[in-house]
C-alpha cells in the first residue's frame, strides 16, 4: 500500500493527530538541538519541529536542507499559536528526496533577474496566487459557454490573412512560402462555422506583434473568442457583461485567499458584480471627456491609454463603449444602418486603467463593403475569398467578440503589469526563458 500524503491545508484542517506531507522548504532556521522547517505545498505552509535528540543519525543531512529542498515529513499535528499558519507538526520521520542547492531568488531581486529565473520565480506565493486565479478565470470561461450552448471549436494558428492590422502580424517561415501568419484571432476561420454549428467559442493563443513596451501587452496572449449566429449587438454585449461577471463571481467564490496573499481589495471588484456596466457611445465618451477633464480628442480618432484611463476613472465596473467611427475599427465591423460613419462594435474598458479587455462586433453582411475596406486598408481582397464566401451561401447577421484573458487577469489580481498574469511572457525584449 502506497503511503497516504494528505495536503497540508487538509493537516492543518485535521488539527491534531498522525499525519504524513510533502513539499518543499520554504523557510529553515536551526540550532543544535532543533530544526525547523517551514514545509510548503500548493495548499499552504506548515512549521516542522525536528529535535536533535530524535534524529542523531540523520543530523547532517537534515542541517544540510535549504529552501527548495523536497522532503516527506510524517508526524504529529498540533495548534501551535507561535508558528506561522498557527499549526506544527513535530516530525516521527523524514525523507529527504533531494538536497536543494542554495536557491538564487532571495529577497529584493531586479524585476530582471526576477523574469530570468521566471521558471524558478513560478513557486513564489505571489505567483502561485496569481496561478490559481488564472485557473479559475480559464476555468469560469468554459463554464460560461457551455452553460449557454455553445460549442467550442478550435481555429488554426498558422493562418493566411490578417484581421486586425498588418502591422502586428508575426509572419513565420513556411517551407519557403510567404504570407504564412500566426493567429492575432480567430474570427475569419470562426464565422465559416457558425453555418454549422451557430453558437461556438474559443479559447486560445493569439499573436500579436507588439512593438510597444506598456504594461498591457504582450506577443503571446490567451485570447477567449465567441461567434454567433443571429446575434444582435446588444445580445451581443449581454455576453460579454454576463461573462464578465461569471469570472469575477467565481474568483470571488474560490480565490479569497489568493486576493488576501495579492493584498487585493475585493471591494473593488464587487461592483463589476452588482452592477449594471454603463453603455455609451464613442460620441457621449468625448462629450464625457470633454466635460470632466477639458480633453478635446478630434472626432474620428481613437482612444487612447489617457482617454481609456481617464474615462475608467469615473466608474468602479468596466464600461462599454460602442459605435466607433467606421475608420479606427477593423474591416469586419458592422456599419450601423443609422449612421454609416460609425461600426456596431464595443470596446469593454475595465475599471482602475486596466484598459480594454474585450473587443466586439456586429460582423458586415456585406461583401462589396467588405472588399472595399480591404482595398483601403491596401489588403488584397482574392486572399479572402473564403471569409467572403461566408456572406453567400445564406448569410446571416452574426456577431462576435475577444476577450484578453491577462489583461482581465491583471484587473482581477491588481497587477502592475500584465507578465505577471501569464507563466512565462512574451514580448518584444524577452522570449527566454
Ligand atoms: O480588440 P481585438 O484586436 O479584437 C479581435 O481580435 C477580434 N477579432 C475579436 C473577436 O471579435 N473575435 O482583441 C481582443 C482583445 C482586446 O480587447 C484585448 O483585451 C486583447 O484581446 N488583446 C491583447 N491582450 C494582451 N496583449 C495584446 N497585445 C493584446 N491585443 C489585444
Ligand atoms: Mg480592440
Amino acid at each position: 500500500m502506497p503511503e497516504k500524503f494528505i495536503s497540508i491545508q487538509e493537516a492543518i484542517n485535521k488539527g491534531k493527530g498522525k499525519v504524513s506531507v510533502r513539499g518543499w522548504v520554504y523557510r529553515e532556521r536551526g540550532s543544535n538541538q532543533y530544526k525547523f522547517l517551514v514545509l510548503r505545498d500548493s495548499t499552504n505552509i506548515i512549521q516542522c519541529v525536528l529535535p536533535h535528540e530524535k534524529f542523531k543519525k540523520q543530523w547532517k543531512d537534515i542541517d544540510k536542507l535549504l529552501i527548495e529542498s523536497s522532503v516527506e515529513i510524517h508526524g504529529t499535528v498540533k495548534k501551535e499559536p507561535r508558528a506561522p499558519t498557527n499549526y506544527d507538526i513535530l516530525v516521527d520521520k523524514i525523507s529527504i528526496i533531494q538536497t536543494a542547492e542554495p536557491f538564487p531568488i532571495a529577497k529584493d531581486q531586479s524585476t530582471e533577474f526576477l523574469a530570468d529565473n521566471r521558471h524558478l520565480w513560478l513557486r513564489s506565493r505571489k505567483m502561485a496566487a496569481i496561478l490559481k486565479i488564472r485557473s479559475t478565470i480559464f476555468g469560469a470561461i468554459h463554464e460560461y459557454f457551455r452553460n449557454n450552448d455553445f460549442y467550442e471549436y478550435q481555429s488554426p494558428i498558422f493562418q493566411s490573412v490578417q484581421a486586425e492590422g498588418g502591422s502586428t502580424l508575426f509572419e513565420v517561415p513556411y517551407f519557403g512560402q510567404k504570407g504564412v501568419f500566426l493567429a492575432q484571432t480567430w474570427q475569419l476561420y470562426a464565422e465559416p462555422a457558425i453555418f454549422a454549428l451557430e453558437k461556438i467559442y474559443t479559447v486560445a493563443p493569439s499573436f500579436r506583434a507588439e512593438k510597444s513596451k506598456t504594461s498591457r501587452h504582450l506577443t503571446e496572449y490567451w485570447h477567449a473568442e465567441m461567434e454567433a449566429a443571429w446575434l444582435q449587438f446588444d445580445q451581443l454585449n449581454d455576453h460579454g457583461e454576463a461573462l464578465l461577471k461569471h469570472i469575477v463571481k467565481k474568483v470571488l467564490e474560490k480565490n479569497k485567499s489568493e486576493l488576501v496573499i495579492l493584498e487585493r481589495d475585493v471591494k473593488k471588484l464587487e461592483p463589476a458584480l452588482k452592477k449594471k456596466f454603463p453603455r455609451m457611445t464613442y460620441d457621449d465618451v468625448l462629450k464625457l471627456l470633454k466635460k470632466k477633464f477639458k480633453m478635446d480628442l478630434a472626432w474620428g480618432k481613437d482612444l487612447r491609454t489617457i482617454e481609456e484611463d481617464r474615462l475608467s476613472s469615473l466608474y468602479d465596473t468596466p464600461i462599454i463603449v460602442t459605435h466607433y467611427p467606421k475608420a479606427v475599427k477593423a474591416f469586419y465591423m458592422k456599419e450601423d444602418p443609422k449612421n454609416t460613419k460609425v461600426v456596431l462594435g464595443a470596446d469593454f474598458i475595465a475599471p482602475e486603467g486596466y484598459g480594454e479587455i474585450i473587443g466586439a462586433s456586429e460582423r458586415e453582411p456585406d461583401p462589396e463593403k467588405i472588399k472595399k475596406n480591404l482595398t483601403a486598408q491596401g489588403e488584397n481582397p482574392k486572399e479572402y475569398e473564403f471569409y467572403l464566401d461566408t456572406r453567400k451561401y445564406g448569410s446571416v447577421p452574426h456577431a462576435g467578440f475577444g476577450m484578453g484573458i491577462e489583461r482581465v487577469i491583471a484587473w482581477i489580481c491588481g497587477l502592475d503589469n500584465i507578465k505577471d498574469a501569464i507563466p512565462f511572457p512574451r514580448t518584444m525584449l524577452r522570449w527566454k526563458p
